[in-house]
């Protein structure tokens, strides 16, 4: 179908982590605007995190909000295809959006942190754009998490020569020795699950003292670990970013 002008537009935008005072001036603008926003949840009876920051400073009355499920799976790239849960899921919500586009809505897809790290609306993206070859959309940035966790331990990430590697740590990975044995500093988000291991590679390399663990930053119940063995026994929230700096996160 060729673009007609009567056609609506995605809009993709980062939320922030979790403050919504965090949200852009652009963001909440753009949101304002939107009357349709596609919101993603990882379970079917569950509560989407981006709605809930966006609906702490936007009225949403009067927009039509549509919750759409994204299974919380780990995907490895390449092997997306092997998954229909999680194809009918993007399909689902790339419907959903096509079929407000069309009739000339705009669709807002607000999604947690920055749009670039690890979400969801790539997928949606990707699917969008299989299915229309002229699929346009808009990327809004937003703050993400792991520049709102380095401000609340008042903490670079890195600094001066610092080599810093972003790890999403849910997987099993081998790859997460390596990292965290060769960088200057590293950034290990979805953590929640795999602290455990994390803290074994961290012992064995002598640096257990020099990593930091923020849940749920910026919100009500935020905790900051210094001491991350205290974090070990407890349920993690799934927000929860590890920092390691081996020049120490303290300056
Ligand atoms: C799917 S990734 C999304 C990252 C997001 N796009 C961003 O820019 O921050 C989810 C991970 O982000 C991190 N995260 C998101 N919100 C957080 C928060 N409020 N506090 C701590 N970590 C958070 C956690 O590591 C979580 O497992």
């Amino acid at each position: 179908m060729t673009k007609s002008k009567q056609q609506g537009r995605l809009y993709i935008v980062g939320v922030g982590p979790g403050d919504p005072e965090l949200m852009t001036y652009k963001a909440v603008r753009v949101l304002e605007r939107a009357p349709v926003w596609l919101a993603p949840k990882a379970r079917e009876k569950g509560n989407s995190s981006a709605l809930r920051i966006a609906s702490g400073l936007i009225d949403i009355r009067g927009k039509e909000i549509l919750e759409v499920r994204f299974p919380m799976k780990k995907v490895r790239l390449g092997h997306e295809q092997e998954d229909p849960e999680v194809l009918e899921g993007w399909q689902q919500a790339a419907d959903t959006v096509l079929s407000r586009i069309d009739i000339g809505k705009n669709v807002a897809f607000p999604t947690l942190g920055d749009p670039s790290l690890y979400s969801t609306a790539f997928y949606l993206l990707s699917t969008l754009q299989k299915q229309r070859a002229l699929f346009e959309v808009t990327i809004i940035p937003g703050v993400t998490a792991i520049t709102a966790c380095s401000a609340q331990i008042n903490s670079p990430v890195g600094l001066g020569d610092d080599i810093i590697s972003i790890v999403p740590a849910a997987f099993d990975d081998e790859r997460l020795r390596h990292v965290i044995s060769t960088l200057d500093a590293a950034v290990l988000m979805k953590v929640n699950r795999n602290l455990a291991k994390v803290i074994e590679i961290l012992d064995e390399l002598g640096l257990t003292d020099k990593a930091v663990l923020v849940e749920r930053c910026g919100l009500e119940d935020q905790r900051v670990y210094t001491d991350i063995r205290k974090a070990l026994g407890r349920k993690l929230h799934y927000f929860s970013t590890l920092f390691i700096r081996k020049r120490g996160w303290r300056m």
